[in-house]
């Protein structure tokens, strides 16, 4: 089945291709010749995820998934959250992110934070969402160079190393996407179509 992936993120795409693309055609934006940015508006991570792919889905009238992740750390108020790509300005620097975030923790014992990300997928014409949450804690600073976005400050629970320190196939076995691509699996195994 051919299933478009609405996000010109190159690190997703490649994390999707590695869970979903021996099962599905998985085609992205550049595949199918759309370039523009997708407006990311809504106030939340569900709903930014589903005016994604219906943005996508009324455009080519394909099947198409996409997801939105976001940081909530604790002691922020579950920011930067929704606003995570643009926690620090509009240009949707990582590096510039982390500082911020880094920067509002500087004396803040509590460090608590997860990531979150919603899949919204409209298949047939139904739009169906899968979310997935793993829990951890933000470090003093970033360590590692794999991974992405907040990936270098983000150790999860039960481990000992951040997301950039672990390879895509190890962070594709337990990451908020891993867990909501699997239930994205899990449905469309059941699903008679
Ligand atoms: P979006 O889902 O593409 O809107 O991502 C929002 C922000 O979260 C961006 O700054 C991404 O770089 C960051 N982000 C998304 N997924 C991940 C992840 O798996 N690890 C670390 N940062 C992420």
């Amino acid at each position: 089945m051919e299933l478009i992936i609405a996000s010109h993120n190159e690190n997703k795409i490649l994390e999707f291709k590695k869970k979903l693309g021996k099962k599905f055609f998985l085609k992205s934006l550049s595949d199918i010749g759309f370039k523009d940015d997708i407006p990311e508006n809504e106030n939340t991570i569900e709903k930014n995820a589903i005016f994604k792919s219906n943005f996508i889905y009324k455009k080519y009238n394909c099947n198409v998934f996409s997801d939105d992740t976001g940081l909530e750390i604790e002691a922020l108020n579950s920011e930067p959250g929704v606003r995570s790509a643009r926690y620090s300005g509009e240009e949707k620097n990582s590096l510039k992110n982390i500082k911020l975030v880094l920067k509002k923790l500087t004396g803040i014992s509590n460090r608590n934070a997860r990531f979150k990300t919603v899949i919204s997928l409209i298949i047939d014409d139904k739009n169906y969402c899968f979310e997935g949450v793993v829990n951890g804690t933000i470090i003093d600073k970033p360590i590692g160079d794999m991974g992405f976005g907040y990936d270098s400050i983000f150790v999860a629970n039960n481990m000992n190393k951040t997301f950039a320190e672990i390879s895509i196939d190890e962070k594709n076995k337990i990451s908020h996407r891993a867990i909501a691509t699997n239930k994205l699996i899990d449905f469309i195994n059941k699903k008679v179509f």
